[in-house]
């Protein structure tokens, strides 16, 4: 037997964590805890004693007449207050209506922060719960994120409890799930949220065994050492020319890779790197820098869309701007970059964030995602791979999705020459006059198309096509003629 993973679950009201993770550990012989008794039974007792959100110390003080109850497999699905086994009581409707409320209390989670904690000693356990791959269990070796539309999980309820799931109390179900869905995501203490590195199962249409099997499988590949991957919502944004075989789950035998923290500030592996960089770029050619750097904002999301004919462009966009701009590019990286000992050290430190091609764009434009929503700096190439002859190639539509979605800053770039320093398919750069790295003007894709196309701005699948043919027309407008290609007009 293999020595288990720790497994975070998490996932809003009623999507089948508790059913879902209790029958996956039992199909793979883990511990299971389900977390949510724990508030629960807290509430239950709070409610019967009257005692409210308001009084903190009283509620921390409950805490200890409540007991997980472990099955004759280990599984912590039932909870005992005082001795006596509560479980279908801290369930019911009452509990529901106040669990919320009582749960965003902060020294309430801090006192059941430890206990969750403690649970995980000798692995081989799931944990299922609102926090535990953000704030319980960070390191947890695995963070599934079960989800689910608001009107499936109402129905699956309405069923569960017997009713018409087209009458009136499942319509008084399906609020009072959106009710605590906004309660537990805006809480300021550990609200429900994805991990940015959880995988996100969602098993709308789903039967129970098939989101069991999907949670089984995610655990399964993780510990056979393979990156699991899932369907997101992610994956209606891929580009519609994607292959089949991008839109599926990976299943590559390949390690998995650590995330890349995002690369916020000029450290010393950037800002060394950025200068050896331009001392070599020098000894081959003169580097020309045009256009207003200053009109990039020093904070907020920044999209930066190069041209990309040469191997070069990276270090032509990255080591001359970096400087220049105060704030470090993140990038996405090829994997292959991540076998490397060294080179991925440096890679982890300088903001590259790898990028499998087998699994591709979804996980892509997940980690995209994250970068621009958090106000940082991204440069991608939108044309995806290096132009045979410098011309500019058709480009794929993530680029205006990531705009569009993020209202990230889109900053046009265009590299002059680069193909004449380091063409394509050679093994070393050549001596060359120069090349020439210019800035275009900042703008939001959104109103930029508005403005140019309001037929395309307001229908999202030709918002796509528009918003890239958009992007790459002012990245050619900054490039030689010669350059231009596919956007010469
Ligand atoms: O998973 P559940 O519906 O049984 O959880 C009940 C409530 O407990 C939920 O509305 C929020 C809270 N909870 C929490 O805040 N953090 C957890 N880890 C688990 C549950």
């Amino acid at each position: 037997m293999t020595r288990g993973l720790v497994v975070a679950l998490d996932g809003p009201a009623s999507s089948g964590k508790s059913s879902v993770g209790a029958a996956a550990a039992a199909r793979l012989g883990y511990r299971f805890c389900d977390t949510g008794l724990l508030y629960r039974a807290v509430t239950w007792l709070a409610t019967r004693r009257g005692i409210g959100e308001g009084d903190p110390a009283a509620l921390v003080r409950l805490v200890d007449e409540v007991e997980l109850l472990s099955d004759e497999v280990g599984r912590l699905a039932h909870v005992a207050i005082d001795g006596e086994d509560a479980t279908a009581d801290v369930r019911g409707p009452e509990v529901d209506a106040a669990v919320s409320a009582i749960s965003r209390v902060p020294e309430l989670r801090a006192a059941l922060l430890q206990r969750q904690r403690r649970l995980v000693d000798g692995g081989r356990i799931i944990m299922a719960g609102r926090d535990i791959g953000t704030v319980v269990l960070p390191d947890a070796d695995l963070k599934l994120f079960l989800d689910a539309s608001a009107e499936e999980r109402a129905r699956r309820r309405a069923e569960e409890r017997g009713l018409d799931p087209a009458g009136p109390e499942a319509a008084e179900i399906l609020a009072e799930l959106r009710r605590r869905d906004e309660l537990d995501s805006t809480r300021v203490v550990a609200p429900l949220r994805a991990a940015p590195d959880a995988i996100r199962l969602r098993t709308d249409g789903n039967a129970f065994e098939a989101s069991v099997e999907l949670v089984v499988d995610a655990i399964r590949e993780r510990e056979a050492g393979v990156a699991p991957t899932a369907t997101t919502d992610a994956k209606e944004e891929l580009p519609s020319n994607a292959p089949r075989s991008a839109r599926r789950p990976a299943r590559s035998a390949r390690r998995p890779i650590e995330p890349t923290p995002i690369a916020t500030r000029l450290n010393a592996v950037i800002t060394i790197g950025s200068f050896v960089m331009r001392v070599i770029a020098r000894i081959f050619t003169r580097v020309r820098i045009e256009g207003d750097v200053t009109a990039i904002p020093a904070a907020g999301g920044v999209l930066i869309a190069a041209n990309h004919a040469s191997n070069a462009d990276p270090v032509l966009i990255g080591a001359f701007l970096n400087p220049r701009l105060g704030r470090p590019l993140n990038w996405l990286g090829k994997r292959e970059v991540f076998d490397w000992p060294v080179l991925s050290w440096l890679a982890r430190h300088g903001g590259v964030h790898p990028v499998d091609r087998g699994a591709a764009d979804v996980e892509a434009f997940r980690s995209a995602m994250r970068i621009l929503e958090a106000g940082h700096v991204l440069a991608v190439f939108p044309e995806g791979t290096r132009s045979p002859d410098g011309r500019l190639q058709a480009a794929k539509d993530g680029v205006a999705v990531l705009a569009l979605r993020s209202g990230a800053l889109v900053v046009p770039i265009g590299v002059g020459d680069s193909d004449r320093l380091w063409p394509k398919g050679r093994r070393m750069p050549r001596f060359t006059k120069s090349v020439t790295v210019r800035i275009g003007t900042p703008f939001v894709l959104a109103e930029a198309l508005a403005a140019e196309d309001p037929v395309a701005a307001a229908d999202r699948r030709l918002a796509k096509t528009a918003g890239t043919a958009l992007i790459m027309r002012r990245i050619a407008a900054l490039l030689p003629e010669r350059q231009r290609g596919a956007y010469a007009d």
